[in-house]
């Protein structure tokens, strides 16, 4: 039976439309209410549809976005604002909103840092959310993109000790939101840089491995040496890993730590978590976006497991790719999947 109010904010945008996806028949939450900015004037989904095989219900289609206002988002007490706000925007609104009491799960980068901000990928760090138990007005925040599908692949290897990791990322144009880069930079082309991403990548992912001490988190001593391109795909963030890790190991022992990887969301069962959240692949030219990019069963978690292959192990040092979702896995679907935690213990 659904109980929870929930309010999507970005709601028109890349992330906000795979918000009304996740939220669409959701167990848990009512249809949401939803925001757009102020420009927008009347609109429903229908008229702001721009991703690609949509599992948005016809009655969240049809539903009215209305202009942000945030005295309204703050008076009306929602159990949980999903927030797919502009950096500029969130940064102005988020942590006022959180002030006056709002739950908000955010995709949004300025608070991702704060120290009273958990940033968690729910199979990860899943502990981290206690930060925000018995605490009226909280921000939950989702990592950058890339660094939520860079988490998810060191995870299930961090027993051997992470040592370093050089990543080279190659990022979707959905990552830039819509309509995101111009068609003469993209086409045909790859852009090799994106601004402020490798700065993140470098800093969240210490964060999301660190560990909870005295209810704050103490950062993993992990470096991280990150170079991130766009390219012309149009949903999956695909990432060349190279891990130097504790000891030394072979494939066949990777191979094992990704596909017997659960957490804390697989032993709940809960209604976005993937049965599988790392699938490893084992024939030579996957993982592919256009092959591997909506991976995750069942069918509410379609988008939101991480394809792994080309798994290379020399001594101590791994190397792997790694394909994620941009805007259901690292964007929606992970915050969606902190809030189904964050029910199941009650808290909201
Ligand atoms: N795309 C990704 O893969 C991805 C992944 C992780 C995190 N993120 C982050 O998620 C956030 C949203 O990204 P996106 O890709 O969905 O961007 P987007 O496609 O550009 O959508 C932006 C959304 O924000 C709304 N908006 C714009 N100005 C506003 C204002 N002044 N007040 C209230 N709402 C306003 C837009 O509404 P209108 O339609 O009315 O303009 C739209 O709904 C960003 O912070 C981004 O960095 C994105």
């Amino acid at each position: 039976m659904s109980t929870l109010r929930a309010a999507v904010l970005g709601a028109s945008g890349m992330v906000g439309q795979r918000f009304c996806e996740m939220l669409s028949d959701h167990p848990y939450f009512d249809l949401p209410a939803l925001y757009g900015s102020e420009k927008g004037g009347e609109r429903t989904v229908s008229d702001v549809l721009t991703i690609p095989d949509s599992r948005i219900s016809e009655e969240l289609l049809s539903a009215r976005i209305m202009p942000f206002d945030l005295e309204a988002v703050a008076s009306e007490k929602y159990d949980a604002v999903f927030s797919a706000l502009p950096t500029d925007v969130a940064a102005a609104s988020e942590v006022e909103l959180m002030r006056r009491g709002c739950r908000l799960f955010t995709n949004a980068s300025p608070n991702r840092m704060r120290s009273d901000v958990p940033l968690v990928v729910p199979e990860v760090n899943h502990e981290h959310l206690s930060m925000v138990e018995g605490k009226n007005g909280f921000i939950v925040a989702n990592g950058n993109c890339s660094s939520i599908g860079l988490a998810m692949g060191l995870k299930p290897i961090a027993a051997l000790g992470l040592r370093s990791v050089v990543v080279t990322t190659m990022q979707a144009l959905s990552g830039a939101g819509y309509p995101g880069v111009p068609s003469l930079d993209s086409s045909a082309n790859i852009v090799p840089f994106i601004d402020s991403e490798e700065e993140k990548m470098s800093q969240e992912i210490p964060k999301m491995l660190g560990s909870l001490e005295d209810g704050s988190v103490r950062r993993s001593s992990v470096e991280v040496s990150a170079t991130c391109t766009r390219v012309p795909v149009r949903d999956g963030h695909m990432e060349s890993v190279t891990v130097r890790v504790g000891r030394e190991t072979d494939a066949a022992q990777i191979a094992g730590l990704f596909n017997s990887f659960t957490s804390l969301p697989q032993r709940l069962s809960l209604p976005s978590a993937p049965a599988r959240p790392v699938i490893c692949r084992h024939e030579k030219n996957r993982p592919q976006p256009l092959l591997d990019v909506n991976a995750g069963s069942p069918e509410r978690a379609r988008g939101m497991a991480a394809t792994v292959g080309r798994i290379r192990v020399e001594g101590e040092r791994v190397r792997f790719i790694i394909l994620t979702h941009n805007t259901i896995r690292g964007a929606a679907g992970g915050s969606v999947l902190n809030a189904e935690i964050l029910h199941s213990k009650g808290v909201i």
